[in-house]
């Protein structure tokens, strides 16, 4: 028996993407997924087509969302599907994952109509959805908000695009308390960077923007879209039936702080520079910054070499020196 045998599922934004891997992944724990779409129909049926032939069911459900009618249109062309199948009406697992944004608009570039669009797919969308739905869905059931970790830190480019997801957030919360009395859970799920399909161009273009991105990470790679799956699939599980109004990260651990081998080595920096300046005495930090400037007399560039006094790779002073902010730790 598998997790979610018997019952259905509707995953927006499930023809490429994360929202693929979620359907796959809740496919696979035995739901009957409805895989739903924008625009691009080949994908969605490729989506299907994965599910199928590793022993799943789906269907494909075609709705650009942001229009005022999306939603009816969405439920109207989930329950045929269903009724085509002969499956009664109504679902178990709801994953609002369909969006658009990442860098744009900023404070500067914005324009009203680009962020109306964005908060119409991103914000209005799952919220309309969720209203018109909700008596679709069965108690008990689950929905699932997909958000991003752009909204827990602060990223200017990403600044409308975040906003977004911070709404996502409050919309989670908020409505796991309305429909906690009908056991139904909801909860948000945050992930970092993922590589998909439509970013997978843009890295492999740019090796060093991969190896940024991998260094944000605790974890120190890049997402997948199955590590994100993989959650969703545990918040839409009989397991997850106590966990309800969270917003769960799913990022790898992106910009959790810095590493510590990185502030480790800082602080050596900052140790040996203070030495020396106090002729061989220990300089405490809260002895407060220097006097007088250390290292090469009018020199201020970092140095790659080892140095003569014992192998330390000496770095810009204001970047080093005791008492700067630029200092981690
Ligand atoms: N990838 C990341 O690095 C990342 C990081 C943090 C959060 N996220 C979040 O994860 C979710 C999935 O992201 P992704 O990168 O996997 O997306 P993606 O690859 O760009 O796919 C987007 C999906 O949403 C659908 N969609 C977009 N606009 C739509 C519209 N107006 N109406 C209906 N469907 C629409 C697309 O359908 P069509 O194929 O028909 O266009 C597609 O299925 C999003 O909520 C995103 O904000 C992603």
């Amino acid at each position: 028996m598998r997790t979610l045998d018997g019952t259905t599922s509707l995953v927006t934004g499930a023809s490429r993407g994360i929202g693929r891997a979620i359907a796959k992944r809740l496919a696979a724990d035995g739901s009957l997924v409805a895989v739903h779409y924008g625009t691009n129909e080949s994908a969605a049926e490729e989506t299907v087509a994965q599910i199928t032939e590793a022993g799943g069911a789906a269907f494909a459900v075609g709705v650009p969302l942001g229009a005022a009618d999306a939603a009816d249109r969405l439920w109207a062309g989930l329950e045929a599907g269903l009724a085509e199948r002969g499956v009664p009406g109504g679902i178990d697992v709801l994953v609002n994952n369909a969006a658009i944004g990442g860098a744009t608009p900023t404070l500067a570039s914005a324009r009203q109509d680009d962020f109306d669009e964005l908060f119409a797919i991103n914000v209005k969308a799952p919220f309309f959805v969720v209203q018109r739905g909700v008596d679709l869905l069965r108690d008990g059931g689950r929905i699932v908000n997909v958000s991003s970790v752009a909204s827990r830190i602060a990223i200017p480019d990403t600044l409308a695009y975040a906003m977004t997801k911070g709404a996502i957030n409050t919309f989670s919360v908020t409505l796991a308390q309305e429909l906690g009395a009908r056991g139904i859970t909801v909860n948000a799920v945050m992930p970092g960077t993922t590589a998909t399909e439509a970013n997978a161009a843009w890295f492999d273009a740019q090796p060093a923007l991969h190896e940024a991105v991998t260094g944000l990470s605790a974890l120190r790679r890049v997402g997948k879209p199955e590590d994100v799956a993989d959650v969703v699939a545990f918040l839409a599980s009989p397991a997850a039936r106590w966990v309800t109004g969270q917003v769960i990260d799913a990022s790898g651990g992106a910009h959790l702080g810095f590493s510590s081998a990185r502030v480790r080595r800082r602080k050596r920096d900052c140790l040996i520079y203070g030495v020396r300046r106090a002729g061989g005495k220990l300089a405490r930090r809260r002895r407060g910054p220097p006097a007088v400037s250390v290292g090469r007399p009018g020199n201020d560039k970092a140095h790659d070499g080892p140095s003569r006094s014992g192998g330390v790779r000496e770095r810009s002073q204001r970047e080093v020196l005791p008492g700067s902010r630029r200092v981690p730790g």
